[in-house]
């Protein structure tokens, strides 16, 4: 399985995401491939935000290795998923993806525990605080959880 998050900036949601599916995935030695990537390419090469690295790093996940990279539409082909961070991540995906946009890969992340209902991970760049990152930190590790357990549920009622 392999997965791509997106926000906008690749250095302060989806490095988060990328770095919590991934670390459960690897505990469940499932074999999958996270990465991340932003729509915009403004900070293209940095590592992740400081208090995304400080967050992860209190929950024992470390990202300081992660660099930003900008969306290319050819990830529409390389990656089983591609979970969004918000609605304006949608509908750049979209855009940039050009005549290769699959609907059925593209979603948003927290549809996966509320289905249909189109809510959107807030942005913390803005807010700048331990709380703001410690609380997308959460939302995401309810939707990693999420993600692996209806995973396996498929893998099951395909058997
Ligand atoms: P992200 O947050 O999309 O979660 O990585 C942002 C990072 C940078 C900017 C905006 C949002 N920016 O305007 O540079």
């Amino acid at each position: 399985m392999k997965v791509l998050m997106v926000c906008l900036g690749n250095i302060c949601r989806s490095p988060l995401a990328e770095g919590i599916l991934q670390h459960k995935a690897d505990e469940q030695n499932l074999g999958w491939e996270i990465d991340s990537a932003g729509t915009g390419s403004w900070h293209t090469g940095e590592a992740p935000h400081r208090l995304s690295q400080k967050i992860a790093r209190n929950h024992g996940i470390d990202i300081s290795h992660l660099r930003a990279r900008q969306f290319r539409k050819e990830d529409m082909l390389n990656f089983d998923k591609v979970y969004v961070m918000d609605n304006e991540n949608y509908n750049d995906v979209r855009r940039m993806s050009g005549n290769l946009f699959d609907e059925n890969k593209v979603d948003l992340i927290l549809n996966v525990l509320h289905p249909n209902r189109n809510e959107e991970v807030p942005d913390p760049w803005y807010v700048n605080t331990d709380a703001a990152f410690e609380e997308v930190f959460q939302m995401l590790d309810e939707a990693g959880e999420a993600i692996i357990k209806n995973n396996q549920s498929t893998i099951f009622d395909n058997q």
